[in-house]
């Protein structure tokens, strides 16, 4: 495959960019020497500078649930353009998008629009925080809810509940009221409940994890989430940037019929244009400014070309009967798919998948918590991640990171997928040989 456009525009990038990367994974350190720079996308495929065409299942992280350019999105964007690009005064298309997320997840009573998903978390913290009069954040490893302060943060050692910037920069005092307990141990948050109830302002948690490759709640830590957050006078979070609107258009929320007091919002929701949303219980939510006292503000907040975006890509959700069915069979296709070729090849792998979302783990299962899913041989996946980048596909370019399907994948797509997959496993196998 030729690569001499990527190159050449990854040194010019170097010479202006940290890292040549405006964001630090595209980088794609784990599985090749440079970025891949992108120039356009159509539908499945996205084409590289070199005019290299992949089927992607990235889908930039999300947005792109319709796939790259949907007539429907695209033409939304382009006629609000032609009335207006930003006013920053109160717009319609601000309050017909809070009508549909309200409307498709009833937790949701009112919601505040932001500009990414890193707005939204660090918003809702802020709400929480005022809210109960609390200081203490619950996360769990491994799950990401951007690069907000207090939860750039990791596990203290030992007994010690404080936890530990993982970044220069991040004070220490803003990780010290954040405590990181392991993803799917009910039992932990239990006994920190027990111990530190009336500290905590909130436990904020991925529903469906994706951002250690996907692992899925355990049957009962949703509801003892809920539960256990209820009883100590804490609020419970939903981190619903990846899951809402994909999983379903209710969300991880709808699927596990679980109501969270906040849920932050983002990727789907803005139809592949930067959006953010962090929404709850309307008693919660009026505490923002300047119905209440917390502040939050933007200049772009509920940016109308945004707005529309999203209104235009929700719709498409919404009228499409079975989409959510045909998302969540695409991605059991290719689980089957890779399992079996995995298994043919002889290399130990464990594929999870949840309502239209998969990860692939060099590693033996069942993955359920960041412990589990650091076994993930990261060699093999970059040698898997290779073929299959030579045959056309683009995978997740990291190994401890979700795929993303999109609708646009055919049922062809999915067969040149799985006919890709077998010269894949294989190079994983003899990876380390
Ligand atoms: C679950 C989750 N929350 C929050 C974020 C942060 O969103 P953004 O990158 O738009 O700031 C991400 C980003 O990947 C995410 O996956």
């Amino acid at each position: 495959m030729k690569d001499d456009a990527s190159q050449t525009l990854f040194a010019r990038a170097l010479q202006v960019t940290p890292g040549g990367v405006n964001s630090p994974v595209r980088a794609m350190r784990g599985v090749r020497d440079f970025p891949l720079f992108a120039e356009r996308g159509e539908g499945a495929i996205v084409y590289d500078a070199d005019q290299n065409a992949y089927i992607d299942l990235l889908n930039s992280w999300g947005p792109l649930i319709l796939g790259h350019g949907h007539p429907a999105v695209v033409e939304a964007i382009r006629e609000q353009a032609g009335r207006a690009l930003t006013f920053g005064l109160a717009s319609g298309l601000e309050v017909e998008l809070a009508e549909f997320v309200t409307a498709a997840m009833p937790a949701v009573e009112e919601v505040r629009f932001v500009s990414s998903g890193t707005e939204a978390t660090m918003s809702a913290i802020r709400l929480a925080r005022a809210y109960t009069g609390r200081d203490v954040v619950v996360k769990f490893a491994g799950c990401y809810h951007g690069h907000v302060d207090a939860l750039l943060a990791r596990a203290g050692s030992g007994a010690a509940l404080s936890a530990l910037p993982v970044s220069p920069g991040v004070p220490r005092k803003a990780a010290a009221d954040t405590v990181v307990l392991p993803y799917n141990d009910l039992g932990a948050v239990e006994d920190l409940m027990r111990r530190r109830g009336e500290e905590i302002a909130c436990v904020i948690v991925e529903p469906i994890a994706a951002n250690m490759g996907v692992v899925p709640p355990k049957p009962g830590f949703l509801e003892g989430l809920r539960r256990a957050t209820q009883a100590a006078g804490a609020l419970l979070i939903f981190d619903e940037v990846i899951t809402g609107f994909r999983v379903a258009l209710g969300g991880a929320q709808e699927v596990f019929g679980i109501r969270p007091d906040l849920t932050c919002l983002g990727k789907v929701l803005g139809g592949g244009l930067p959006v953010g949303a962090y929404g709850g219980r309307r008693e919660i939510m009026e505490r923002v400014a300047p119905q209440g006292d917390v502040y939050q503000a933007g200049t772009l907040s509920g940016s109308p070309l945004a707005m529309a975006a999203g209104l235009a890509q929700l719709g498409v959700l919404r009228r499409t009967e079975g989409a959510y069915g045909r998302l969540a069979a695409v991605a059991e296709a290719l689980g089957a798919a890779m399992r079996s070729a995995a298994e043919e090849a002889d290399v130990l792998a464990t594929v999870q998948v949840s309502h239209g979302l998969l990860t692939c783990f060099f590693a033996a299962g069942p993955i359920e918590n960041q412990e589990d899913a650091a076994r993930t041989d990261a060699r093999r996946y970059r040698a898997f991640w290779q073929a299959m980048a030579a045959q056309g596909v683009l995978f997740a370019p990291a190994a401890n990171e979700a795929v993303f399907p999109s609708l646009a994948l055919t049922d062809e797509h999915v067969g040149q997928i799985a006919a890709a997959l077998p010269r894949a496993f294989a190079a994983a196998r003899d990876a380390l040989r």
